[in-house]
């Protein structure tokens, strides 16, 4: 076992500042050979910050402290250097060039050649065996932008592993995987780790920390405030720690009165763009009640978020069915369309369809509703204002300000900001896809707090969700889906996860 308890990472000391605020406040950190190493914390408290550090992405000298691999101080001044030292890593951004294909993805600037010649065919042939390798499904030709966000998550997973590198840091590489590939992934782990690759995992999903895990450091406020073994801990512990505050339900029980159908889809048929023959969703109908909070679960790729597209107008092409709100026919020809008509979507995808980076918080909360916040054509600062800082309050949004930009923010605030953007047009329907992917456990009954009462004051809720338990905890009824078809529908009452699971792996043709 000596080989085990080798320290290939070390931190000592770390200290990172950005304006207003204090990252990282002294924090140490290290991970030995063959071992995994877990980082939890809630969003903001400084992982993805310490993750940069090591991969030198923030270089040496804008950080104090010590940065050691394999015993030696390293300075890095790029990712480059990080690699060449044997460090890979999965950001919590996926970083992958949407224009190229997935094997020009994975050898980006390192492609094989002779005398300067990339060699394509060995190219495709490597990422075959890599992907496969991984029990990873995709075509090394496929273009990175056609992929969906899961495939996109796994193409970085296999970029990070092409490097054979000795030490491999993970910032939550499962956000957008199904439960099965989930399962691939934490075999993978194990495999890495049995060949010696010393791996940091940062996941907010405590069931994977504790499925690969040996050892778990909980970071609070920049602080590594406490370390244990996993086999010494269990899941109550890790979030009581990392909260700082005993924590109550998760899902609430609000006295709500369920009305009258809202909105109403009717066999909505939306054939593949690409595949003739096809059919995205097939024969789709449900309705939505308000009040109610309708979750949609299935597996990935089964329709659950081309549902909540196709009803939006975000996904072009014909369609066949009608759609009803409030029992007028309707057929959204876009998304601002189905905005100006009460409805609005968190999408799975916050860069794409969320935010706009470069500005503020507050200016991205109130973007989707500036002709409610207008007088006379005049943007009522103030108002916008208030409305800003509520929301950063309730949502514990951790920013230095509401004027701050989005882009500063951790990955799991900025979640919160596009969740806080579609709350404040006060819709007659939400769609939520994934709402909690990235957000931290305090932060999530918070969530679940607001949607419920939102569904309380009459807004219809569909919810898509790969979490069975936040599906079972906050739906009053659950669609599955397989196949772009609907395979089963159960009520509060009767809907189990192992109903959910048999009915989203039913194909009915
Ligand atoms: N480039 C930046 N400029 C200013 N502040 C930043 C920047 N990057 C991070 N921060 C701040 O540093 C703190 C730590 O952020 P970090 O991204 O490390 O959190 P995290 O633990 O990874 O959270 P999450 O779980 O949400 O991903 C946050 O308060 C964040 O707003
Ligand atoms: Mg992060």
């Amino acid at each position: 076992m000596a080989s085990q308890s080798t320290t290939v990472l070390e931190l000592r000391d770390i200290v990172k500042e950005f304006p207003g605020v204090r990252a990282l406040d002294g924090v140490r950190f290290d991970v030995c050979r063959g071992e995994v190493h877990a980082l939890c914390g809630e969003n903001g408290a400084g992982k993805s910050t310490l993750m940069k550090i090591i991969s030198g992405l923030y270089p040496f000298g804008s950080y104090a402290g010590d940065l050691l691999v394999d015993g030696a101080v390293r300075k890095f001044s790029g990712i480059k250097e990080s690699q060449a030292a044997g460090v890979a890593i999965v950001f919590q951004e996926l970083s992958l060039v949407r224009e190229l294909s997935v094997a020009e993805n994975i050898f980006l600037g390192r492609e094989p050649s002779t005398f300067g010649v990339i060699d394509w065919d060995d190219v495709h042939q490597r990422t075959s065996a890599l992907l496969r390798d991984l029990g990873f499904n995709i075509s090394p030709f496929a273009r990175v932008g056609d992929l969906g966000i899961g495939q996109q998550q796994m193409v970085e997973i296999a970029k990070a592993l092409a490097l054979n590198a000795h030490i491999l840091i993970l910032d939550e590489p499962t956000s957008a995987l199904s439960d099965t590939e989930i399962e691939v992934f934490l075999g993978m782990i194990r495999t890495l780790k049995q060949r010696g690759v010393a791996c940091v995992l940062i996941t907010h999903k405590l069931n994977e920390v504790f499925a690969v895990s040996d050892r778990i450091t909980v970071f609070r406020d920049g602080k590594s405030v406490v370390s244990y073994l996993a086999k010494d801990v269990n899941e109550h512990r890790v979030i009581a720690d990392m909260v700082g505050r005993e924590l109550k339900d998760l899902y609430p029980r609000i006295e709500k009165t369920i009305h009258g159908p809202i909105l109403e889809v009717q066999n909505l048929t939306v054939p593949h763009p690409t595949i003739p023959g096809r059919d995205l969703l097939h024969d789709v109908s449900f309705t939505v009640r308000k009040g109610e909070i309708l979750g949609i679960a299935g597996l990935m790729g089964s329709g659950r978020t081309e549902i909540l597209m196709s009803v939006f107008g975000a996904l072009h092409g014909k369609r066949k069915g009608a759609i009803k709100l409030e029992g007028e026919t309707l057929n959204f020809a876009s998304p601002q369309d189905a905005i100006n008509r009460g409805l609005a979507l968190v999408s799975e995808d916050r860069k794409r369809l969320g935010l706009v980076l470069e500005d503020s918080v507050s200016r991205n909360i109130s973007l989707a509703s500036l002709a409610k916040l207008t007088r006379f054509g005049v943007l009522d600062d103030d108002g916008e204002m208030k409305i800003a800082k509520d929301f950063v309050k309730d949502l514990r949004i951790k920013t230095p300000g509401i004027e701050a930009q989005v882009k500063n923010l951790s990955g799991g605030n900025q979640q919160k900001v596009v969740l806080a953007k579609w709350m404040l047009t006060k819709p007659k329907v939400l769609f939520l896809d994934e709402p909690t992917r990235g957000i931290d456990v305090g932060a999530r009954a918070e969530i679940y707090r607001i949607v419920g009462e939102m569904a309380r004051d009459g807004v219809a809720v569909v919810m898509v969700s790969s979490e069975l338990p936040e599906v079972l905890g906050l739906s009053d009824r659950v669609l599955v889906m397989c196949g772009g078809r609907v395979t089963g529908e159960f009520s509060r009452d009767e809907a189990t996860q192992e109903q959910i699971m048999a009915a989203a792996t039913r194909f009915s043709h």
